[in-house]
């Protein structure tokens, strides 16, 4: 196409559109014998009926999946609980968090969240042209009720925030998060992705407060992050006008099979649950060791504070030239911290050892 033709194709662009950078695809650097601690993904292998499920849904590959996720919907709806026209299922949380941000909000609304929390929110109100408020966290880790609901976040179209949070791991009583949902009249999204490896959840809260939408992933307790699946469960107003939202056959036949499998096998993840739970309380005090101070973690990563001497971004890249890979945020704050996600004992075995070598390079 001409420079001419493409520069009138683009002065057609939204204006948000217009000011988003053009994708430049650049695949990680790590070699494929990389351990890779990096986005809180969970390398335990599919229970053998979970996979069989997968294989079996390769033989509908001429068909379309059914929409709107009905069986999918159902069977989440009799695993935790509530009607069918209380769930949404799509293809991971991200889908169905890109649906309440598309809901909610039109240029120069406002959406406010914990901070730090999960970074690909700034982006998703960033698409929507909206105002992305960062409440942060007061110095005990207790739920900040009051900034959350009042001052520059009373204008808020919804408060986002996720139990655990992601990157820090920090876990707060549900008995807060009920707190912070009975005093507003917006809505709160709940994002409980990794709330599987934590004492307890808000599934409860769901009946009693429409103003709540809870999210739910399969990427991180149920190891799926490559397939895809995700649920929403929240008042059937809304949950109902969500879905009428999401593309059409969002989901395919094999993230539908596997939903449905893991519904079906939920026991069979319960020892891998235990071990990465495990693990990361080991591998926090052997960082601790190592003068990291980790910060207590209800999922399954830490994020620990870096021993003073160099930043966050130097253990990252002194990591990844032993073949260890884990996440580094440059935002404001968390300079000297790194988040390890925690996976199999031999993966843990080979970050502790590489931890270690980097710790005897530098006395
Ligand atoms: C807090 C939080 N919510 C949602 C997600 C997205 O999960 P999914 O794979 O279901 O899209 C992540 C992924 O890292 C996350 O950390």
């Amino acid at each position: 196409m001409s420079d001419a033709r493409m520069l009138s194709v683009l002065s057609s662009l939204s204006h948000v559109a217009r000011q988003l950078d053009v994708a430049h695809s650049s695949r990680p650097s790590a070699n494929g014998n990389c351990v890779k601690l990096d986005m809180n993904e969970n390398p335990f292998p599919l229970p053998a009926i979970v996979k069989e499920s997968a294989m079996a849904a390769l033989e509908r590959h001429h068909l379309y999946p059914e929409n709107d996720n009905i069986a999918l919907r159902e069977a989440a709806a009799c695993a935790y609980g509530f009607s069918p026209d209380q769930v949404i299922a799509g293809n991971g949380s991200s889908e169905l968090l890109g649906l309440i941000y598309k809901a909610f909000l039109v240029p120069g609304d406002t959406v406010a969240m914990l901070s730090p929390g999960f970074s690909f929110n700034r982006r998703l109100a960033m698409l929507q042209d909206a105002h992305f408020l960062e409440i942060g966290w007061i110095e005990n880790n207790s739920l900040p009720i009051n900034r959350l609901l009042f001052g520059r976040a009373g204008v808020a179209k919804f408060i986002v925030l996720a139990n655990p949070n992601n990157p820090t791991g920090t876990f707060v009583p549900i008995a807060d998060i009920e707190r912070l949902v009975a005093q507003s009249e917006r809505l709160i999204v709940l994002d409980e992705a990794y709330v599987d490896f934590a004492p307890d959840n808000a599934l409860r809260l769901v009946n009693r407060y429409p103003n709540l939408l809870l999210l739910r992933t399969f990427s991180k307790s149920y190891g799926v992050a490559g397939v895809r699946v995700g649920f929403g469960f929240g008042h059937p107003e809304l949950v109902g006008r969500l879905r009428t939202m999401q593309s059409l056959f969002s989901m395919n036949v094999i993230s539908q099979a596997v939903g449905l499998s893991i519904l079906a096998h939920r026991d069979a993840y319960a020892e891998n649950r235990r071990h990465i739970v495990r693990e990361r309380e080991r591998v926090a005090r052997a960082l601790s060791a190592h003068r990291f101070a980790v910060l207590p973690s209800e999922a399954n990563f830490v994020l620990a504070r870096v021993p003073p001497g160099h930043d966050g971004a130097w253990w990252q890249a002194a990591l990844q030239e032993r073949n260890v890979l884990v996440a580094f945020f440059p935002e404001e704050g968390l300079e000297n911290y790194i988040r390890i996600s925690i996976g199999t004992k031999v993966q843990m075995e080979a970050f502790l050892s590489a931890v270690s070598d980097v710790s005897v390079s530098q006395t």
